[in-house]
């Protein structure tokens, strides 16, 4: 067994794998389930000084990717501080796990909530995902917390705007950690089977993108991020898989949040993608989280100076690769790949496309 012990700032987790604020953190009986679903830590859903008026519906899935049109807690902050916040602390007291806690969205917010969600918290997370382009009000709502708490504070980092500027502004502010990505957006869904109507209750039909389709926009975002501060990064967007989380960490991410899948799948999803990170890091003979760490970020530009080189032994002829080579360079025989050379354009399609790595990148 690989070791998945995760060092961030104030938490030492036995896996990287949590809740990312939303619905799986909606309510204190909703991360209760998080914690019996294997998570590391509770992350509860962003409140903010007064309960969000949500439209509905305000989910909708599309396998590839899901749309929602939520915004921060339905919930008032007074329920959360008098009942949620009290019983989800007892369930991660029990449990062994912090709780984070998930705030938006100005420096008066943030100034009004911190004092009084202290108790609770373990650490806390600020949403920027309402507070416009220029870095300097996180900056501010990052030094009210800090000011208020004597706990780490994250801030969370939304993909629309330009992550490297409010990365370097964020540490600048003393932030203790970079949470990255929040959904993308915004994005529109049509049900053409209701008269052409948006998916999504909002005034506008407009929705926020999540789920597998974001992973490689949240995995540039943490590649672009850490290459710029020596902060611990927590990745978030499109993770459903134990090899999701491989690559977060490989573009530089110390642990990393669930939240579509976990809306999807349920809450074992915590447990079964932990495991699935420990089966593949033994198979792989890494020891532990630190030795894919980062490693995107040493890796020299790729080339492809010749064609694939064809595994004929591994090659199941599924026919895969043969379908899309719009260059007509590769054909079966007896079930077996072969490549007219002359033709390969090099493009690369083929390597990602054959599922049992039958083609083989040129070094
Ligand atoms: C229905 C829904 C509600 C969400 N609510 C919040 C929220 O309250 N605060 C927040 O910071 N992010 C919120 N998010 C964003 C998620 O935490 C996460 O950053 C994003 O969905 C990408 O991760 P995923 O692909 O695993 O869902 C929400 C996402 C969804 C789908
Ligand atoms: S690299 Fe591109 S052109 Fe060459 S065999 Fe593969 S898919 Fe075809
Ligand atoms: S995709 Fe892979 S397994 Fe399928 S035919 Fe091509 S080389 Fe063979």
């Amino acid at each position: 067994m690989a070791d998945l012990t995760t060092q961030l700032p104030g938490m030492i987790l036995n896996h990287p794998v949590m809740p990312a604020a939303g619905p799986p953190g909606h309510d204190s009986k909703a991360l209760q389930a998080c914690a019996a679903g294997g998570a590391s830590a509770l992350v509860a859903k962003t409140i903010s000084t007064v309960a969000a008026e949500v439209p509905t519906p305000n989910m909708a899935d599309f396998k590839t990717y899901f749309l929602n049109t939520e915004l921060w807690s339905e919930l008032p902050p007074e329920q959360w501080l008098e009942k949620e916040y009290p019983e989800a602390k007892k369930t991660a007291q029990a449990n062994g796990i912090p709780l984070i806690i998930g705030l938006g969205y100005t420096a008066q917010d943030i100034a009004e909530l911190a004092p009084k969600i202290r108790p609770f918290a373990d650490a806390v997370e600020l949403s920027t995902h309402y507070i416009g382009d220029d870095p300097a009000p996180m900056q501010e709502a990052i030094r009210a917390a800090k000011d208020a708490l004597d706990v780490p504070v994250y801030v969370k980092l939304s993909p629309f705007r330009d992550a490297h500027r409010a990365a370097v502004a964020a540490q600048k502010a003393g932030v203790d950690g970079i949470v990255a990505i929040n959904s993308f957006g915004p994005t529109l869904g049509i049900d053409i089977e209701n008269g052409g109507r948006s998916w999504l209750g909002s005034k506008t039909g407009y929705g926020w993108l999540s789920g597998p389709a974001l992973k490689p926009l949240a995995l540039r975002v943490i590649y672009e991020v850490a290459r710029v501060v020596d902060i611990p990064i927590i990745g978030v967007g499109g993770i459903t898989t134990g090899t999701d989380v491989v690559e977060f960490l490989m573009a530089g991410a110390t642990a990393v949040q669930v939240c579509t899948a976990a809306i999807t799948q349920g809450p074992g999803i915590f447990n079964k993608i932990a495991q699935q990170l420990d089966k593949w890091l033994d198979e792989h003979e890494y020891k532990s989280l630190a030795d894919i760490r980062g490693l995107t970020l040493r890796q020299a530009q790729l080339q492809m100076p010749s064609p694939p080189i064809l595994i004929p032994e591994r090659c199941i002829g599924c026919n895969r690769c043969v379908t899309s080579c719009v260059y007509d360079a590769l054909y079966l025989v007896d079930k077996k790949i072969r490549l007219y050379e002359e033709r390969c354009a090099k493009c690369g399609l083929c390597l990602s496309r054959c599922p049992v790595r039958a083609l083989k990148a040129p070094m």
